[in-house]
């Protein structure tokens, strides 16, 4: 199943400010993507949008959701750990133009300290 989270205002005629892109396989959830237009970030609109996710997973009994990011990344990864993300793993050299490493988040929805 493919989750799509929109965020959107009313105040600029419903222009789109941010979207995310997940997908579910039993109890896993993978983000693909998210992103914030740019003269909209640090407005926590990528913080509400990972919200929605969770909550979204969770009425889908979803255990843990993971990503990978490039590790240079500092903006994501950042937020990414304000929400409880823990590191994995890492991938060398998985990131092509320019050549670089994934990290891999995990976020464990029940048990075990998670949120
Ligand atoms: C990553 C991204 C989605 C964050 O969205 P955002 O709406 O700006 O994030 P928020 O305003 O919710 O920020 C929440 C926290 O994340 C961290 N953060 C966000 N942007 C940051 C930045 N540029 N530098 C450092 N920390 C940052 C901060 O801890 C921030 O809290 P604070 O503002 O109280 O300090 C946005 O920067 C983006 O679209 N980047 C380009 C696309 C991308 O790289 N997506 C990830 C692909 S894996």
């Amino acid at each position: 199943m493919v989750l799509v989270c929109e965020y959107e205002t009313s105040e600029r005629k419903n222009q789109l400010l941010g979207f995310l892109l997940a997908r579910i396989t039993g109890q896993e959830c993978e983000l693909e993507n998210v992103a914030v237009a740019s003269e909209s970030q640090r407005r926590r609109v990528g913080t509400q949008l990972i919200h929605a996710l969770i909550q979204a997973a969770r009425e889908h009994r979803v255990l843990r959701i993971l990503l990978e990011v490039r590790e240079s990344n500092i903006p994501a990864r950042s937020l990414y750990e304000k929400l409880g993300f823990k590191v994995t793993n890492r991938r060398q050299s998985y990131y092509n133009h320019p050549t670089e490493d994934a990290v891999l988040y995990a976020l464990a929805l029940k048990e075990s300290g998670g949120i």
